[in-house]
Parts: structure tokens; C-alpha cells; sequence
């Protein structure tokens, strides 16, 4: 009897370990950029990050030596008068010890108070005016973000799924949630913000640039990081926002400023049309003719009505994914979302048009999409 209930106890430590080991495992990451763990919090790439990471650094060793306190402190009490045979008699017991009270009152408050001291600092200084920032306009969609910035001569200059900013400087994102933006509710002049709030909550989340900030429908929420070096820092919806939450990714394309100046000039352009292609040509009339206008904006088209329901597509090819991120921009791809997208991406908000379309004509309207550099 005993030596059985020994050995059950020896397995569910084992049994403990293994599971302990296993969540550990799930730490693991190499910290080097692009490495394993490209959306690493403990790789800042900018000062915003920087921050929020020295203050983990703070934070976790005394929330870790707290823990070790408590529960070492628990499991010794529990294993040292833990009920031996047959007692029946109940332990004696204690009350109202003041000095006792008092510590342990003062410990945690003190604790409490050191940690406050830095990290009201921290959220101050990063949430605090940006410095001659750039600033773009996010608008969170189901399920894809999309990026506004003011081109070089006042004009609109959108993209989905990528947010291109230039290194070493501020940037300051003024973000909202929104499922469709109607062209007719847009004033003259001024930021256009005549949507449809009928949003959700979404939350922005590139882990190597800043924390995450959820995007609330009927409020603009503010978000400012800054990246040290050029590359691609991956991001996602980190608020659970439906079928695809998962699937609502974007990147954040860090360019030296020289390069970030000539990006933003390149997407200010129209497209180029007429294609020079002859079945580029005959892709741009299905555009027309599938009424893709209705709900893409795509500059330079002559069809083009400048609607802002779905990812604006004047240099769709100039991005390395589409749909939120999760495909590679490839005629494949291209393909197999036309013909059916909600089939490759659960709760997309584009219909199939697998009915609409001969294979020839696919073939032509993805030519011509992948002309749109
Ligand atoms: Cu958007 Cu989750």
C-alpha cells in the first residue's frame, strides 16, 4: 500500500518534469535577425522595443525570485506538516500575529512601488509626442491592414499588407478599425474618414519594433516605433478577430531613408496602361469587365473609381505577399485566390470567380496583375 502510493507520486513528479521540460522547449529561439525567431520581443529592433525589453529584463528576475519564494515557501509547508497517520486531532491555531501582518504587507507593497517607478517612466516616454515622425494611417480590415501615406505631392499613397517607413526616424501610426471605407462619405479636403465603423477589434503587433496596440472601432489609436536597420520586421493581428485572425499578418519594410524617399515616389506613380503585353492588354479588360474596380482601387486603369473596399492593387507586384500576408505574390498563388478565396483563406470578403473565368482568361487578368510592379 505504501510503497505503491510512493511509486504514483514518483511518476506524476516525473510526469511534471516532462511537461515543465516541454514548455520550456517552447522558449527556445535564436535571437539572430531572420533566424528562427523572427517576431522575437527579445531581439529589439528600435528604441521603442529597446525600452519595453529593458524593462522585462527588470521586471521578470524579481517577478522570478517572487515565485520561487512563494511556491518553494507553499511546498515546504505542505510536505513538512502534511497530516502523518491517523491524526485526528486538528493542528493548533494562530491568529493575529501583527509583526507577521505587517511584513508581509510592506514586502509586496515595496516591491510593488520599485516597480512602478520605471515602468510609469517607460510608458510616458514611449508614449510621449513623436519627433518629427512620419506618419501613416493604418485602417485594420477583415482580415488584412492596410497603409496610407501622404505621397510626395500631397496624394494618397496606399498599400496592404506591407508598411514601408524609412530607418532612424520616428514613426507614428494613426490606426483604425474599419471593414469598408465608402468613397461617397469622404469629405473634399481634409483626412478622409468617412467610413463605416462596423469594424472589430483587431490589434497591431510587430513583436522586434513595439508592444501591441489593439485597434477599437470609433477610436483612432496611436502607435510610434522606429526601426534601426533596414530589413523585414514580421507583424499580425494579435486580438482574435474571426475565421482568419490567424491569418491577418502584414510586414514592416525598413528602407535607408534615400531608398525609402524613391519606394514612396515609385508607389505615388499610376501604373503603367495600356500594358505593353498583348495578354497584360487583354487582363486589364477583364478587370473592367469582372467590375474588379467595384471594390480595388487600381490608379491608371481608365476604370478606375478609387474604391477603397479592398487592398488597393496599383503595385500589387511590387509586394512580396498578398491576402493579409500569408501568400507569396505568385502567379500560382494569384490563381488559386481568384478562382476561390475564401476557399484558401477562411472569411475572405472576395467572392470566387472560378465561374466567371475561363482558365484563358485567368491567365491573362494574373499576367496582367503581375505587370502592376
Ligand atoms: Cu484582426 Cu485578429
Amino acid at each position: 500500500m505504501r510503497a505503491g502510493r510512493r511509486r504514483s507520486g514518483l511518476i506524476g513528479w516525473a510526469l511534471l518534469a516532462i511537461v515543465f521540460a516541454l514548455v520550456a522547449a517552447a522558449c527556445a529561439g535564436s535571437p539572430d535577425p531572420g533566424g528562427q525567431a523572427p517576431q522575437s520581443v527579445f531581439d529589439p529592433a528600435g528604441p521603442v522595443a529597446r525600452k519595453q525589453d529593458a524593462l522585462w529584463e527588470l521586471v521578470f528576475p524579481i517577478a522570478v525570485g517572487v515565485f520561487v519564494l512563494v511556491q518553494g515557501g507553499l511546498i515546504f509547508m505542505v510536505v513538512k506538516y502534511r497530516a502523518k497517520g491517523d491524526e485526528t486531532v486538528p493542528p493548533k491555531q494562530l491568529h493575529g500575529n501583527t509583526r507577521l501582518e505587517v511584513l508581509w504587507t510592506m514586502i509586496p507593497a515595496l516591491i510593488l512601488a520599485t516597480i512602478a517607478v520605471p515602468t510609469v517612466r517607460t510608458i510616458f516616454e514611449i508614449a510621449g509626442p513623436p519627433d518629427d515622425p512620419l506618419e501613416v494611417r493604418v485602417i485594420a480590415k477583415q482580415y488584412w491592414f492596410e497603409f496610407q501615406y501622404l505621397g510626395p505631392e500631397g496624394q494618397d499613397v496606399v498599400t496592404a499588407t506591407e508598411l514601408h517607413v524609412p530607418t532612424g526616424q520616428e514613426v507614428y501610426l494613426r490606426m483604425e478599425s474599419l471593414s469598408a471605407v465608402v468613397p461617397d462619405t469622404e469629405p473634399e479636403v481634409g483626412p478622409k474618414l468617412g467610413p463605416v465603423a462596423d469594424g472589430v477589434i483587431h490589434s497591431f503587433w510587430v513583436p522586434r519594433l513595439a508592444g501591441k496596440v489593439d485597434i477599437i472601432p470609433g477610436h483612432v489609436r496611436e502607435l510610434k516605433f522606429q526601426a534601426d536597420e533596414p530589413g523585414r520586421y514580421p507583424g499580425q493581428c494579435a486580438e482574435f478577430c474571426g475565421l482568419s485572425h490567424a491569418n491577418m499578418r502584414f510586414d514592416v519594410v525598413a528602407h535607408a531613408p534615400e531608398d525609402y524617399q524613391g519606394w514612396l515616389d515609385a508607389q505615388s506613380e499610376p501604373s503603367a496602361y495600356p500594358p505593353s503585353e498583348e495578354a497584360a492588354a487583354r487582363g486589364a479588360e477583364i478587370w473592367e469587365a469582372q467590375s474588379c474596380q467595384a471594390c480595388h482601387t487600381l490608379t491608371g486603369h481608365p476604370a478606375n473609381v478609387d474604391t477603397r473596399i479592398a487592398p488597393n492593387l496599383t503595385h500589387l507586384a511590387s509586394r512580396a505577399t498578398f491576402a493579409g500576408g500569408i501568400f507569396e505574390t505568385n502567379e500560382e498563388n494569384l490563381k488559386a485566390w481568384i478562382r476561390n478565396p475564401p476557399a484558401v483563406k477562411p472569411g475572405a470578403q472576395m467572392p470566387p470567380f472560378d465561374a466567371d473565368l475561363s482558365d484563358e482568361e485567368l491567365d491573362d487578368l494574373v499576367t496582367y496583375l503581375l505587370t502592376l510592379e
